[in-house]
């Protein structure tokens, strides 16, 4: 669906740098929504504004900002406000991974982890959906996962955060549904970004065999198009829709134990 108003549009994407955040920035960029792109590394953001502009003649504004902050969503927030924006359309993206046992793994960088994909994205679906409910005008797509059905051994916070996200995200559909603002969450299964480096998990059995790895392009455009239909949630990819329609009839400790086979290292230690 392309933004045919006449009145300017504004995307804000978080992680727009790279993966399914890119590839959703180009979605809006190509239908003429301007972007407000958050990621903490600020080449990789000039760069996306680079292409889109020349791509596309939207504005692209950059924001370097690492959400793992205590205080980084209400300073995003207030820089956005103080500067003038309107964000029609919020997209939390930005999330990360651990990948190992948890009795094993470093605690202070779960907690980070949890402020990241927990904290972070609750406070700016807040700051930003109240504003478009004072306006009765906007959407939020919120990247959750197929993680965000199971419990995942191996990345047990990870999957738990997973899970946050679509518990938040289904409540508050039902909270404005009267209004004419819209949440629609983003499951994906493993998509081929780099994601997988970033949470240390490229001895997983899970992510051997890329081409089995979804592809961030088609994600994003399912996301794009729920967002756009104004769909509550959606899984993308058939398989990944079958696997999930199958895990919510098995009991959780079965699927939990078929997950730590999937996700246990290839060298796994006996
Ligand atoms: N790949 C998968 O298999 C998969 C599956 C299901 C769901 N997801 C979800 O999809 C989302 C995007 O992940 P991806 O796979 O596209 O990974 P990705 O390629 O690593 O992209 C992550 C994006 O978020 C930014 N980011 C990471 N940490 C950040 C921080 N602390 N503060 C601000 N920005 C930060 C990154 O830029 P900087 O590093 O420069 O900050 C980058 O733009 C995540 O929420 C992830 O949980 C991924």
């Amino acid at each position: 669906m392309k933004n045919e108003t006449n009145v300017e549009q504004y995307a804000l994407i978080t992680g727009a740098s790279t993966g399914i955040g890119y590839e959703l920035a180009k979605l809006f960029a190509a239908d003429g929504y301007n972007i407000i792109a958050v990621a903490r590394t600020q080449d990789d953001l000039e760069r996306v504004k680079q292409e889109l502009t020349a791509q596309h003649g939207v504005k692209v504004e950059v924001l370097v900002k690492d959400l793992f902050g205590e205080n980084a969503a209400s300073e995003l927030y207030e820089e956005v406000k103080s500067r003038g924006f309107v964000v029609n359309v919020l997209v939390n993206d930005a999330g990360q991974g651990v990948y190992g046992l948890f009795a094993e793994s470093d605690i202070d960088q779960q907690i980070k982890i949890i402020h990241l994909n927990i904290v972070s994205l609750t406070r700016l679906t807040y700051y930003f959906m109240k504003d478009m409910l004072a306006r009765n005008e906007g959407k939020i797509l919120q990247l959750a996962s197929v993680a965000s059905e199971t419990p995942g051994p191996y990345q047990a916070v990870y999957h738990a955060t997973k899970a946050f996200v679509l518990s938040l995200t289904e409540a508050l559909i039902s909270e404005v549904k009267d209004s004419a603002v819209t949440l629609t969450a983003l499951q994906p299964g493993a998509t081929d970004t780099d994601f997988f480096a970033k949470a240390d998990m490229l001895d997983s059995k899970a992510v051997q065999d890329k081409s089995k790895l979804a592809d961030p392009a088609k994600v994003a455009r399912d996301g794009y198009e729920a967002l756009m239909k104004g769909d509550d949630k959606i899984v993308s990819g058939a398989k990944n829709k079958f696997q999930t329609a199958l895990g919510n009839i098995m009991p959780d400790t079965m699927l939990a134990d078929q997950v730590r086979k999937q996700q246990e290292p290839v060298n796994k230690k006996e």
